[in-house]
């Protein structure tokens, strides 16, 4: 079973074409987002899993790939085959099964934020 993990990153900062100095990016983390999202449509279609993590070690993380603070850790992504559901713990099986979702409602909505 071959699985990898990958730190996705985002740059706060760009320097625009013709200039010399560097301004905020505002859209890093937005676009950054859409990155993984295409990386996991495409890694999907290819029969791979890929899952999304925030919960882990951002300094350790940092220090690892050496990541400047520049750079914002947005994400680490696990990619592998999807195993035997046999193979996982007992308690990691119960899992195995669709989860319920946030209603639409809950998320969208016209008007001031809630
Ligand atoms: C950006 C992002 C971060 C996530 N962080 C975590 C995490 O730290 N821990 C975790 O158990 N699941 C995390 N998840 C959810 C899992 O990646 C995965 O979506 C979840 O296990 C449900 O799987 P399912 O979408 O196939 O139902 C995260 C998902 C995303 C998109």
């Amino acid at each position: 079973m071959g699985f990898f993990f990958e730190v996705v990153l985002s740059k706060a900062t760009f320097t625009s074409p013709g200039k010399t100095e560097k301004t905020t990016s505002w859209t890093a983390s937005f676009d950054t987002g859409a990155a993984w999202a295409s990386l996991a449509f495409q890694a999907h279609k290819l029969g791979w899993a890929a899952h999304g993590m925030g919960g882990f070690d951002h300094e350790a993380a940092r220090r690892v790939i050496k990541a400047s603070e520049e750079y914002r850790l947005e994400a680490v992504v696990a990619i592998g085959k999807r195993g035997e559901r046999a193979s996982l713990p007992e308690r990691l099986q119960a899992n195995e099964k669709p989860n319920a979702r946030r209603p639409l409602t809950e998320t969208v909505f016209e008007g001031e934020l809630r």
